[in-house]
């Protein structure tokens, strides 16, 4: 089977390593040369570290860099995919746009997944002819570690679709979770947004510091990452975007990103991934 993972930021190149190792033929497509190379030099690195931290023989890291291609083409990463997972930007126009390209490029029998953390995928099917092809299948940062995969049935999602994704996800070594209705922020994020929320609450209020937020979580909850830590991980670029997308869908003002996190986002102050976020990260 061949999968074509679309966009290679901190979700795509983990999920495209980690069906890699679990057999599957990969290619990972971003327009963008400079996530792309960040892409191909993690990968590298990772699959080196893994052999020589003993967790990966040589031989599974040899047939993993021969299963995964990195390419800046959308047609030559899936023409000929089985499955599609896209992971591009938060922006449900630009989704749109690509479900679209992809409905015109792909297989017939293609399934075509989002790893949106919000958009359901009813709201991208339609831009296709085989909506029934269409669903949501959500991993959690880091992909190569975190477990959880949420697959979605929307109304116009068939049973067969829905099984042969949750088939790749246990295949990729997961425990898939599968949510029967759509739902905003499915299950995890709609958890997750609940601590985030009062998180950022508190720290605007000036109660205490992100610092000693993050302990109380680790230590009061047996959080493994505190809300502040987590936002750097998974990108405040990301929370900044899904604040928005979802306010446009509420009017609710609540949902907008906090104080704090436009701030960050004016700054650039994306998270780990540009060495700067609530923390600063050296040399990663
Ligand atoms: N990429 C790949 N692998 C990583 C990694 C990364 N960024 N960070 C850690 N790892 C691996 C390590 O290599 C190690 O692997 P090994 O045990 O097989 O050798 C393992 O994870 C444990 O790493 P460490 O011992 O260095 O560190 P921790 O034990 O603290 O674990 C963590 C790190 C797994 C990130 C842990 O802190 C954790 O589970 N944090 C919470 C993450 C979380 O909640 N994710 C969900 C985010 S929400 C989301 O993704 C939704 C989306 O829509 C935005």
């Amino acid at each position: 089977m061949k999968i074509a993972v679309i966009g290679a930021g901190n979700m795509g190149h983990q999920i495209a390593i980690c069906a890699a190792l679990s057999g599957f033929q990969v290619s990972c497509m971003d327009t963008n040369p400079d996530i792309l190379n960040k892409a191909i030099a993690f990968a590298n690195n990772y699959l080196k570290e893994r052999v020589i931290k003993g967790k990966l023989s040589e031989k599974a890291a040899n047939q993993a860099r021969t299963n995964l291609a990195f390419v800046s083409d959308l047609e030559e990463a899936a023409k000929d995919a089985d499955l599609v997972i896209e992971a591009i930007i938060e922006k449900l126009d630009i989704k749109r746009k690509l479900f679209a390209d992809l409905d015109k490029i792909c297989l017939a029998h293609t399934i075509l997944t989002t790893n949106s953390s919000y958009i359901v995928s009813s709201k991208i099917a339609d831009a296709t002819n085989r909506p029934d092809k269409v669903c949501n299948m959500h991993f959690f940062n880091p992909a190569l570690v975190m477990k959880c995969v949420e697959v979605v049935k929307g109304p116009h999602v068939s049973d067969e679709t829905v099984e042969a994704v949750m088939a790749v996800a246990k295949k990729m070594s997961k425990t898939p979770v599968l949510l029967h209705k759509e739902i905003y922020g499915f299950l995890v994020n709609r958890l997750l947004q609940a601590t985030r929320k009062e998180a950022l609450n508190l720290l605007d209020m000036g109660v205490a510091s992100f610092e000693d937020i993050d302990t109380a979580a680790k230590n009061g909850l047996g959080y493994p990452m505190g809300p502040f830590e987590l936002l750097d991980l998974t990108g405040i670029d990301l929370a900044y975007h899904v604040g928005t997308e979802k306010y446009k869908e509420t009017a609710d003002l609540t949902d907008l990103p906090s104080p704090t996190i436009v701030e960050k986002f004016e700054k650039g102050e994306f998270g780990k991934k540009v060495g700067k976020g609530f923390y600063e990260y050296f040399n990663e």
